[in-house]
């Protein structure tokens, strides 16, 4: 059993390999499938900057392409390169609604808290009214 503490400290370890001369900003992953497996992603910037991709998404596109689509959380933590991350670093819009197309309205965010260590939010929390066809 992964708890939502473990989920995020391998974000913390995803995060190390971030990629992010461009902005400075490292963000790491955690997504946990039902299946019990934990796929890790990181940012991955580009001098062109619009290729660059977030963390999140890295590891969605990771677990889709390996034919895993069932999720059960996803943990994310960001900050400056080379410092502790100590406040919450919730995904972009974008990565918001990449979730939304694979995962339910309840599917947990995990994130930091300054007071409990992690708090989860809901995909719903964060992308009410989200759009889908
Ligand atoms: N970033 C993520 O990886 N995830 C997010 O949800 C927000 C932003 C990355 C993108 C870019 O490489 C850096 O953080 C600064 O925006």
């Amino acid at each position: 059993m992964v708890t939502h503490k473990r989920l995020y400290d391998l974000a913390l370890e995803a995060r190390e390999k971030a990629y992010c001369p461009h902005s400075g900003f490292a963000v790491g992953a955690a997504l946990l499938t039902k299946s019990g497996k934990v796929i890790l992603g990181c940012n991955i910037e580009n001098a062109a900057y619009g290729p660059s991709v977030c963390a999140e998404r890295t590891a969605i596109f990771k677990a889709v392409s390996d034919g895993e689509m069932d999720f059960e959380a996803i943990a994310v933590c960001g900050a400056p390169q080379g410092q502790e991350p100590d406040s919450p670093c919730p995904p972009c819009g974008i990565c918001r609604q990449v979730m939304s197309e694979f995962c339910d309205k309840d599917f947990p965010i995990i994130l930091f808290d300054p007071e409990e260590g992690t708090k989860a939010y809901t995909l719903e929390e964060l992308l009410p009214l989200s759009f889908s066809l």
